[in-house]
């Protein structure tokens, strides 16, 4: 299995800015990615096809839109179809990122609506998944997850290839706070996802790649990509200059 890098650049960059950070990482990397990695970026909508035409100077490099409407098409003003997506040149999408959940209120069962429509329509997902502090120190942690990956998987296609699902967990008072999971918490909730996954999803749980989330930076992406069920990285901050992306890319 591969690693996957990915990066979340969120509500961040124009098309020609989005295009410019991928030309300097194609630049400082030879034009491929780097053996064993898979580099994915999650650009903001606007910024799609900018960056799947820069992307070509990158072999191995896929971009995703981090946001889909779970329908063909209609009237949904605002939103954005599968198809609008991959016409765009992206072969992924973000689903169920905490800045979703909580600041837009999307639930659980939606989450799940968008995470099957994607895969039906030829996309690869990335579904995210983590608790609030509140939560943790509840205890809850078990339970957000089995809840969060019950309805968030609840809908996936017949047949699905397990290579075209990642689930990220995030905790989410990790997420752009500079305070990243100690390493005993983070290979404890990817231990309890893959037990979740094989609980779900039977033996395709092993191929489904578990990425860490959470103030992900160069100086600790060597030692969280080393731990147990650990298959990758969703980095938001840290990737949004070259220099500090291709050190996680290349930690
Ligand atoms: P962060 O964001 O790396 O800035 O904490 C991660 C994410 O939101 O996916």
């Amino acid at each position: 299995m591969q690693t996957l890098i990915a990066a979340n650049w969120k509500m961040f960059k124009t098309g020609p800015e989005a295009a410019a950070t991928v030309t300097s990482l194609a630049e400082k990397l030879g034009g491929a990615c780097p053996a064993g990695r898979d580099v994915l970026v999650f650009a903001p909508f606007t910024a799609l096809e900018a960056v799947a035409r820069a992307m070509n100077a990158l072999s191995g490099a896929m971009v995703g839109a981090q946001n889909l409407y779970p329908a063909e098409e209609g009237a949904f003003t605002g939103e954005i179809s599968a198809r609008m997506i991959s016409a765009c040149g992206a072969t992924w999408v973000l689903t169920g990122h905490s800045e979703r959940r909580h600041i837009l209120g999307e639930s659980n069962a939606f989450v799940g609506q968008k995470t099957g429509f994607a895969l039906r329509h030829g996309l690869r997902v990335t579904l995210c998944v983590g608790e609030t502090l509140d939560e943790r120190e509840a205890g809850k942690l078990k339970d957000v997850l089995t809840e969060q990956l019950r309805e968030g998987l609840a809908d996936l296609p017949e047949g699905f290839s397990p290579d075209a699902l990642a689930v990220a967990y995030e905790p989410v008072w990790a997420i752009g706070t500079g305070k990243t999971a100690l390493s005993e918490d983070i290979a404890d909730a990817h231990g309890l996802v893959r037990g979740l996954l094989k609980d779900f999803l039977g033996s395709q749980a092993q191929n489904i790649r578990v990425l860490y989330g959470g103030s992900v930076k160069p100086d600790n992406a060597a030692a969280i990509l080393a731990l147990d069920n650990v298959d990758g990285v969703l980095v938001g901050g840290a990737s949004l200059q070259a220099e500090n992306f291709i050190r996680i890319v290349t930690a």
